[in-house]
């Protein structure tokens, strides 16, 4: 078992892709890992998985859109822990790049879990949040959201700038932003990660990066010095990226 270090972790999203690899890393780092998934068996496959490597993890059923599921959520950290130091938003979907055209409801069913779902999450989770000594929340975001890159690098992300995913991606980088602002008081540092294109069933087998380096923007969020931490901005690899 990793040496616990006392702080708690929910990550969304995290049976597979990028939310297991981010609960694989912190838990090796001694993180209390709570992972969250739609699906409870995939959910509690994945938490026996990283069980048996030494990390310290809770299975927890989250539906993001759900409300029911939210307040669950909540309930069991309060009841179990007390409070929550990190925060990852990953859970997301990308409905468009299946070959056929965006329609208004992928659109919105896109914001619902991409955008809605993490607003909806840390909102309910501020208050324990605040009982952190230093609370972060990471919104896992992409550079197809970047209305700068757009701007400048439209030949490289043209093709993957899909109405409702970037779209969605855009509006978290927003909410990042006001986030930033208006839970600094709460002492809740907020920062949006960009993991880069990597090799997961949303990024596909076509992707460049692993999926070990792909988590490694959040980890590093999640785990350097406080007075480091960029609250407020878009990172990949510890770079800043335009918002
Ligand atoms: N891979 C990339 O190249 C890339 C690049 C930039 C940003 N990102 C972002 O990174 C995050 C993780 O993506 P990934 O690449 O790891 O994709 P992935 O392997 O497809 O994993 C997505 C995760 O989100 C979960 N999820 C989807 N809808 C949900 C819902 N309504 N409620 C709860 N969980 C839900 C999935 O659960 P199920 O297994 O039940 O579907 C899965 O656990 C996403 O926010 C994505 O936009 C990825």
């Amino acid at each position: 078992m990793a040496t616990k270090n006392g702080k708690v972790a929910l990550i969304t999203g995290a049976n597979k892709g990028l939310g297991k690899e981010i609960g694989r890393q912190l838990g090796l780092r001694g993180y209390t890992v709570v992972l969250a998934a739609r699906n409870e068996a995939a959910g509690k496959a994945a938490a026996a998985e990283l069980a048996a490597i030494g990390c310290d993890v809770h299975p927890v059923r989250l539906e993001v859109t759900n409300a029911d599921d939210i307040a669950g959520v909540v309930l069991y950290l309060e009841k179990t822990f007390g409070k929550l130091d990190v925060l990852v938003n990953n859970a997301g979907i990308a409905l468009e790049w299946d070959g056929n055209p965006t329609d208004a409801d992928k659109i919105r069913r896109t914001l619902e879990v991409n955008l809605i779902a993490p607003y909806a999450i840390t909102a309910a989770l501020v208050p324990l949040l605040a009982r952190s000594d230093d609370a972060r929340v990471i919104n896992q975001s992409s550079q197809l959201g970047s209305l700068g890159n757009a701007e400048k690098a439209w030949e490289y992300v043209g093709r993957f700038s899909t109405v409702g995913y970037a779209t969605s991606k855009a509006g978290l980088n927003m909410l990042t932003l006001i986030q930033s602002k208006t839970l600094a008081d709460k002492g809740i540092a907020v920062a949006a990660a960009h993991p880069g294109w990597v090799k997961t069933d949303l990024g596909s087998q076509a992707a460049p990066m692993e999926v070990e380096e792909g988590a490694s923007t959040v980890v590093e969020l999640a785990t350097m010095a406080r007075e480091q931490f960029p609250h407020g901005q878009l990172i990949h690899k510890g770079e800043r990226l335009p918002w």
